[in-house]
């Protein structure tokens, strides 16, 4: 017995002492082990007679119970300890300042997209979007360009091989149909994206961007049209006063259809009032729903009109910001975009005067 609780105290004293996993770890093998010392106690019970093995048994039984508790407490005391120790080494001050400000840079093509998008969200225009690669009826004939129309030609589409209903869509007119067809009006979208025609030079690129306008709601005149440009180039420019231009144009969707030209000061290098202007520079293609496109997204032209608009994300960039060369748009070279691209962390907002 006194043997027993002698060995019990010194094998809790080893178990105390063991200061990592693996000194624990010798201790649990020399006594639980299969040659440990604890294990070879225990067999000799068999050769013990039945008076020496009832007095013997607890005893043995005792100390297996307390070595075995012995090491599972310290064995997660150490496993703590270690966890604690990884996280202390790992911890990240996450108050500290950054060492170095963040790299890269917004394209001016994105740059102008979030100036667009909040000028017209503070108008109440909601962004809608659409597929670029876009089914024909979408893309021409929900638009009031049948099949054989001289303008399918004009828009020098891609189609998609194996597909003959597919194209890439030629403009963002489409996203005007899927929103009249999948909302009831009244509707102020407006539909930034990606579009593409077979074009390429050094003011034409097969890809480039477009933004849609779209109201639609009772009562609405070339009035409305008139005003919502106005104010929207106004504060996109960011210039008090600007003389437009509505020249009549043909498009199948709008009815009657303006093209808008802007006056331009070459002296301030900003669009103008009338006084200021030497130049027009041509910036939208725009007009009146044509009641035939409303009546093919399921909506009577008589109780619901509208005013739509289409214009060139990637002019209203080189125009704003000085830019000359319509490829280097895409050639993704670093050095321009270091020198032409924007702040991610200066993002434009009305209130905070970027995009006014
Ligand atoms: N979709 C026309 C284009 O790409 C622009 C436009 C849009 C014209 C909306 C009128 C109304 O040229």
């Amino acid at each position: 017995m006194t043997d027993t609780s002698q060995l019990q105290g010194d094998i809790l004293a080893q178990i105390a002492a063991a200061a990592s996993p693996d000194a624990l770890e010798a201790v649990r093998v020399a006594t639980m082990g299969k040659q440990g010392r604890v294990t070879l106690l225990l067999k000799t019970l068999g050769g013990m007679s039945p008076e020496e093995r009832s007095l013997a048994g607890p005893a043995f039984n005792g100390l297996r119970e307390a070595v075995a508790a012995a090491l599972a407490a310290k064995k997660a005391a150490l496993d703590e300890a270690a966890l604690n120790a990884k996280l202390a080494a790992e911890r990240q001050d996450m108050t500290l300042p950054v060492a170095l400000p963040p790299t890269g840079s917004v394209h001016p093509v994105s740059q102008v997209m979030d100036e667009l998008a909040e000028i017209f969200a503070d108008l109440g225009f909601a962004v809608a979007t659409g597929p670029e690669i876009e089914d024909d009826w979408h893309n021409f004939t929900a638009l009031n360009i049948p099949e054989h129309h001289p303008a399918r030609a004009m828009h020098d589409t891609f189609y998609i091989a194996g597909q003959p209903n597919k194209v890439l869509r030629t403009h963002t007119s489409p996203v005007q149909i899927r929103t009249m067809m999948g909302q009831k009006p009244p509707i102020r979208i407006i539909a930034p994206g990606r579009v593409y025609r077979s074009d390429s030079d050094a003011t034409h690129t097969p890809m480039f961007h477009q933004i849609e306008g779209l109201v639609i709601d009772k009562g609405i005149t070339l009035a409305h049209l008139r005003w919502t440009l106005e104010t929207f180039i106004k504060a996109f420019f960011e210039v008090d006063d600007v003389a437009l231009r509505f020249r009549p144009s043909y498009f199948p969707f709008t009815e009657p259809s303006v093209e808008v030209d802007v006056g331009y000061s070459s002296k301030t290098g900003k669009p103008a009032g009338a006084g200021q202007v030497d130049k027009w520079l041509e910036v939208l293609g725009s007009g009146m729903v044509h009641p035939r496109v409303i009546a093919a997204c399921g909506l009577d032209p008589h109780e619901w009109q509208g005013f739509a608009f289409g214009t060139g994300v990637d002019r209203l960039a080189m125009l704003k910001y000085g830019l000359t060369d319509l490829r280097a748009f895409f050639d993704g070279d670093g050095k321009w975009l270091k020198h032409h691209g924007f702040s991610a962390l200066d993002l434009p907002s009305i209130s905070a005067g970027a995009a006014l």
